[in-house]
């Protein structure tokens, strides 16, 4: 054998040396616990393709923040199921709607706790698309949702929609939402939101923008968690096209521009080099969203056995974090809290 040999090992011959070397750490007030509000009283409705995550009536929301922050968790990310849907997504900015509810009611009883608000419209529209759609789906009839996206014949109105979700951040914040987090990937939608709110008085409520957002099957679950499939199309000419890290780069400098922040690459795992990018380039405060699909995928192979749960979650969640992001929306916030103890 030649010498010198380079004895990287011995480091890593025991536990507190691995630990006293480590270069990533995770604690628990990085994270934020994204929630599905519901109406209803007392529901705790599982989601089907996100074993431990809920649909949850306001009074529940209440209970399950409680228990967040208790954990440590400083923050949580609300999104809504509305009772009604419509063309317009009124249920996303009504001061009524079932997020300024859940809103409402969370800062009364756990006032420490960051609430974020994610501005969309999907939830609340009845084609189930992030903005105003031209010509309605109804008018264009059952062929049109066959048709390949980019043939079909209707349009996601850019700067009509940013109307609604500029109305949409005031409301939420009116009823005490702490971050806005818009997620629509409509154009120009941070400078509108930002103006919007500096107009109702509000200047010191942050925005953390999802500005790197990637069209991703990784979503699929929240979909269902959050009943915001499209009707028809998908999200193709909106959300970014997942080959692209330079238009990454420009869509996080456009947000930076208008006044983000916090800004955000989603998903995490499958975008990692982006998030590495992400924090070589910009010096704000870099979220990642380890989305549905993601935590989805852990589950369903823990529950064969052919994972192992824990570890591959924390796993997962360290390399976000190597990658470099400093906060971190997870659907394991609190088991990853409970475990980081
Ligand atoms: C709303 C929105 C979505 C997610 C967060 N905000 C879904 C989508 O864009 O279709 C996905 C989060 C997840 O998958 O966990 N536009």
């Amino acid at each position: 054998m030649a010498f010198p040999v380079t004895r990287l090992r011995r480091l890593r011959r025991t536990a507190e040396l691995r630990n006293l070397v480590s270069e990533t750490r995770l604690t628990p007030d990085s994270f934020v616990y994204p929630m599905f509000v519901c109406p209803g009283e007392g529901v705790r409705k599982e989601v089907r393709s996100m074993p431990g995550v809920f649909n949850l009536s306001v009074d529940e929301a209440v209970k399950e923040a409680k228990e967040v922050h208790s954990l440590g968790v400083p923050s949580i990310i609300l999104f809504g199921l509305p009772d009604r849907k419509d063309e317009v997504a009124t249920g996303a900015w009504a001061d009524d709607g079932i997020v300024q509810q859940a809103t409402r009611a969370i800062k009364r009883e756990v006032p420490g706790l960051i609430v974020m608000g994610d501005v969309c419209l999907c939830e609340y529209m009845s084609h189930g698309h992030c903005g105003i759609v031209k010509a309605a789906p109804q008018s264009l009839g059952a062929a049109v949702a066959a048709l390949p996206a980019a043939t079909a014949q209707y349009e996601i109105v850019n700067d009509a929609s940013l109307e609604l979700l500029a109305r949409t951040a005031v409301s939420l914040t009116r009823a005490g939402i702490d971050v806005i987090a818009p997620s629509d990937m409509m154009d120009g939608r941070v400078a509108a939101i930002r103006k919007a709110l500096d107009e109702a008085g509000f200047i010191n409520t942050p925005i953390l923008s999802y500005a790197a957002k990637f069209a991703s099957g990784f979503y699929g679950p929240f979909r269902e968690a959050a009943d915001s499939a499209p009707q028809f199309g998908d999200r193709r000419s909106y959300q970014m096209d997942g080959a692209n890290i330079r238009e990454a780069m420009r869509e996080i400098a456009a947000d930076v521009e208008e006044g983000a922040d916090m800004i955000m690459v989603k998903p995490a795992m499958p975008y990692l080099d982006v998030i590495a990018a992400a924090r070589e380039r910009f010096d704000l405060p870099l979220a990642a969203y380890q989305v549905s699909g993601e935590y989805a995928m852990i589950e369903a192979a823990a529950r064969n056995n052919w994972i192992d749960r824990e570890r591959v979650m924390m796993e997962s969640l360290v390399s976000i974090r190597r990658a470099g992001a400093s906060i971190i929306l997870t659907y394991y916030a609190k088991e990853a809290a409970r475990l980081l103890g």
